[in-house]
């Protein structure tokens, strides 16, 4: 600008000008209108999304979904995509719940994880009411996989292929997938959907995994494992339905690195800190540090892609129906007001 003639550099001021009062200059893109950062704006600084998972029945709560589609940059549907809503009837197939969520989603700029391909639960009845050989139950699976994952492809981000396979001690739960198929029913699960969908990505996912300890050493062993046989594995993901009374999972940062040495990503996926009711401002107070926690211990480690919540408000939670007597696991109470917890997210993630 030394050698730039004095009228050229009014022109210059003058453009400048011009495109501050458009808020069209680099600047935070999060503040360009003047609206305060979302956890999503956060997370992004930090390459990071920020998630919650949602249900079909709350989306007429216009209040709520407002704010799930200003807050957030990643969405999964909680039920819509299981099998008892996918495949209701053997091959016969029904995306209505699935697609509201993954068109909701897309309306509002954001990407999908979606939930759940084999899992032992909410299966529907024609598959849990009769005995299968492992021939005919190997088919099942495979033509449920590649029909959900092909008629979502290229429309979510990841998927959760398999849930929830392993007990507390690191023995494989005893599932009508692994009683019948055995153990390699995991490696075929991911083949099949990468094959229906080479570019997403494809996690095993649990809960109690969050600590360093048998359980998470089961997938740590198992993801090792697949690893070596170029089976497509791309993340773990830790549920994090974590509980208060329980006591806080302090390993992990560290079980998080592991994983990410063997070069997974991993993501907190269903995050939803319970506590025993009644509440009182102690243990909101105790539920606050644990969100600011478990944020910073994602955004600690570089493959740590996420966090999801099990949704955001304590109006839709699925605890106090799953455990009597606990609740106000979200970092939104009932009135969809911020609770402690929300603001030490955005602490974590570096906003005010
Ligand atoms: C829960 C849903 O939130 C409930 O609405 C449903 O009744 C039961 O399942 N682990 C998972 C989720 O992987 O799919 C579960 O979601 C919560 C525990």
């Amino acid at each position: 600008s030394r050698t730039m003639p004095r009228n050229r550099l009014r022109l210059v001021g003058a453009l400048a000008a011009i495109l501050v009062a458009a808020g069209l200059t680099a600047g935070t893109p999060a503040q360009a209108h003047d609206r305060p950062a979302t956890l999503a704006d956060l997370a992004q600084r930090h390459g990071r999304y920020f998630g919650s998972a949602t249900d079909n029945p709350e989306l007429t709560d216009t209040a709520y979904t407002s704010l799930l589609g200003g807050e957030f940059d990643m969405i999964t549907p909680g039920n819509g995509m299981k099998w008892y809503a996918t495949e209701p009837q053997q091959g016969v197939f029904d995306w209505t719940n699935g697609d509201q969520i993954v068109n909701l989603a897309r309306k509002n700029h954001q990407r999908v994880r979606a939930h759940t391909l084999v899992w032992h639960s909410q299966l529907p009845d024609w598959l849990t009411g009769r005995e299968w050989t492992a021939d005919e139950l190997r088919a099942v699976l495979k033509n449920h996989i590649l029909t959900e994952v092909r008629h979502y492809r290229g429309k979510v981000y990841s998927w959760d292929v398999v849930n929830e396979a392993f007990n507390e001690d690191g023995t494989y739960r005893d599932t009508i997938w692994y009683k019948t198929l055995g153990p390699g029913y995991i490696a075929d699960a991911l083949r099949w959907a990468h094959q229906a969908d080479p570019h997403a990505k494809l996690y095993l996912n649990d809960y109690n995994i969050e600590a360093v300890g048998p359980k998470s050493d089961a997938y740590y062993q198992l993801a090792q494992d697949l690893k070596a046989r170029h089976v497509p594995l791309d993340g773990i993901g830790l549920q994090a339905h974590l509980a208060l009374q329980y006591g806080y999972p302090t390993t992990l940062e560290d079980n998080l690195r592991r994983f990410s040495k063997l070069g997974l990503d991993t993501a907190l996926t269903e995050v939803d800190v319970r506590m025993i009711l009644p509440v009182t401002d102690e243990k909101l107070a105790q539920q606050a540090d644990w969100y600011r926690d478990l944020t910073s211990a994602c955004l600690a480690v570089r493959r740590c892609v996420g966090i999801t919540v099990w949704d955001y408000t304590d109006k839709y939670s699925w605890i106090p129906a799953f455990f009597p007597g606990e609740g106000a696991a979200l970092p939104w109470d009932e009135q969809l007001q911020p609770k402690p917890a929300y603001f030490a997210i955005r602490e974590a993630l570096g906003g005010k």
